[in-house]
This record gives C-alpha cells, sequence and structure tokens, in this order.
C-alpha cells in the first residue's frame, strides 16, 4: 500500500505506474473514516484501475475556528480501514504546508447562484474553500472519475458545477448516503457526539421520513412548518435550517412543481455539534 505525503511525490509515482493510459478514480475525504467514506472507496475500484484517496483536513473550508481545531483526526486508523477495502489503494495525506506552499487560502469561486443557499448562506467562505481543494485536488491526480456522496447534497452539485465551469476533464461520480442502524446519516463529526446524543439524534432521519411521507399529499410550507414545530418540541436540537428545494437549483420551492425533483435538507445542532442530512422527497 502507498502513503504519500507530498504531492510531488504522488504525481512521480502517478507517471511512473502509467496513469495516462490507465482509470483514476479520486475519492477527495477529510478523513476520520467511516463506512460511508469506504463505500465510495468501494464503488471507485470496482469502476477505476487505480483508485487514490486523500485525507485532508482542509483548513480554508473551515468558517469556525472551534470546529476545525475539533475535526476528528487519525491517519493511521484511516490507513487501517482503507486497507479492508484494497491493499491496492492510494492514499494522499499532505500537510496543509505541501498544498498551500505558505498561502492557507481560498479563491473566489461562482458557481451559478448555488453558492449562496443553505450551507453557502449558513457558513460563508465554505464553498469558496471547498472549491479551492477540489480544483487543486483534481489537478494534482488528474482522475478519470471522483466519488462524492450525497450526504453533503450541494457540494455534490458544487463540485459538477465547478468541473463544467473549468472544463475539467473528469466524471463526478454522486454515491448515495449510508447510515447508521437508527438512520443518523454516518458523519466523522459522529465521533464528537456522546452515545445519548447519537442516539437523540437519530430523531432527524424520523423526522425527514415523515416529511417525505407529508411532501406526497402537504404543499412544500406545510411540511417545512410541521419540521420546524417538531424539532422546537425537542430542546436537545437546536435547528438552523430546514429547506425544501428544487434538486437542480437549490432554490426553496415555493410551489410544487410535476417536472421537478425536490429534496429536504437540513442543518441542526446537537450536543453543539452541527449535523447535516437531506432526503429525496421525490
Ligand atoms: P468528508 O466530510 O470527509 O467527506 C468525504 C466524502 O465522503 C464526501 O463526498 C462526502 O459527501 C462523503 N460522505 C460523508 N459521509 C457520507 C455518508 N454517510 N454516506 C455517503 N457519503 C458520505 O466532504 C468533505 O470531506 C470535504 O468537503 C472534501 C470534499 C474532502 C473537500 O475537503
Amino acid at each position: 500500500m502507498f502513503v504519500f505525503a507530498k504531492k510531488a511525490d504522488l504525481a512521480q509515482h502517478l507517471t511512473q505506474i502509467g496513469t495516462t493510459k490507465k482509470t483514476i478514480g479520486l475519492v477527495p475525504t477529510m478523513g476520520a473514516l467511516h463506512q460511508g467514506h469506504l463505500s465510495l472507496l468501494s464503488k471507485s475500484c470496482s469502476e477505476n484501475q487505480i483508485t487514490v484517496i486523500s485525507i485532508f483536513v482542509n483548513p480554508t473550508q473551515f468558517n469556525n475556528a472551534e470546529d476545525l481545531e475539533k475535526y476528528p483526526r487519525h491517519v493511521d486508523l484511516d490507513i487501517e480501514k482503507v486497507r479492508t477495502v484494497s491493499e491496492d489503494i492510494i492514499i494522499f495525506a499532505p500537510t496543509v504546508d505541501d498544498i498551500y506552499e505558505g498561502n492557507t487560502t481560498s479563491s473566489p469561486f461562482e458557481y451559478d447562484g448555488l453558492e449562496f443557499q443553505m450551507e453557502g448562506a449558513h457558513r460563508p467562505g465554505h464553498f469558496d474553500g471547498v472549491g479551492t481543494i477540489v480544483k487543486k485536488l483534481f489537478e494534482i491526480v488528474m482522475p478519470t472519475n471522483a466519488y462524492f456522496g450525497e450526504k453533503d447534497f450541494q457540494q455534490l452539485q458544487i463540485v459538477k458545477k465547478l468541473v463544467e465551469k473549468y472544463h475539467i476533464p473528469v466524471t463526478v461520480v454522486g454515491c448515495p448516503i449510508h447510515r447508521e442502524a437508527n438512520g443518523l446519516a454516518m458523519s466523522s463529526r459522529n465521533e464528537r457526539l456522546s452515545t445519548e446524543a447519537r442516539e437523540e439524534a437519530s430523531l432527524i432521519y424520523k423526522i425527514l421520513l415523515e416529511a417525505k411521507q407529508k411532501f406526497s399529499t402537504q404543499s412544500a410550507n406545510e411540511v417545512s412548518d410541521y419540521v420546524i414545530r417538531t424539532f422546537a418540541k425537542h430542546p436537545a436540537f437546536q435547528l438552523e435550517y430546514f429547506e425544501i428545494a428544487d434538486e437542480a437549483t437549490l432554490i426553496t420551492a415555493k410551489r410544487k412543481s410535476s417536472d421537478k425533483k425536490y429534496r429536504g435538507f437540513i442543518a441542526v445542532y446537537i450536543n453543539n455539534i452541527r449535523l447535516i442530512d437531506n432526503i429525496a422527497l421525490n
């Protein structure tokens, strides 16, 4: 198993193994790997001759210093988890200096308005940071396919837009959300929840499922009101937003249109930890 800490070493290795003639799958992550990440890796391994996983806690996408500081980091454990998927996966775990070369800032990105919705509105600069790191990773690895989870649905749409706008020759593959047995969407941040909060957080998916059911007969507004009222009854949760939005534009649904696909998107705090999730509604 190859583990690289420097982009120059990774690039040299990729040239050596003749990647210009092989398909490469890239799975960008921030580590603290769980089954959700590993499902992306398995998909990449089954669809490409070479798979690269990046493990890098990208500072420029954090708008909250405490969140960055407390983000779980354990690369050695991550390497062991990657090994359970395949010994052939190439791991790229660079330092901040290797990636940013002393200039740890993001570039501004424009994603046709996708960046102003939900996570973009609540986490200023977040998608500039995501665009900056994902573009850098694409330039270093030059993947044929890149795998992103629907868990971060807005990020997935934004990366697709980035690729389209910059004419980057990569296919962005969306992958389904992996959940814990109780329905909680797997996330590296779940590690920071108390056992009790982790159990309580199953309410998020339960309510998303209810929202989906209600959406078949009720308006977007009625469903949103229901979700907001339900969370208000549970003081352990602080709801940041619940939005029903058009999957393609991410613009909040006012009236339902039969030719559009809608999703419910949620951001909620429990135990001071911010969790996000989403569900297809139709
Ligand atoms: P991270 O949160 O580590 O997630 C890495 C990838 O795994 C993302 O594409 C994310 O959507 C996917 N993922 C996370 N939890 C998942 C789950 N429960 N089911 C399926 N997929 C899941 O997202 C990032 O890192 C960063 O923003 C990154 C793209 C690496 C840029 O820094």
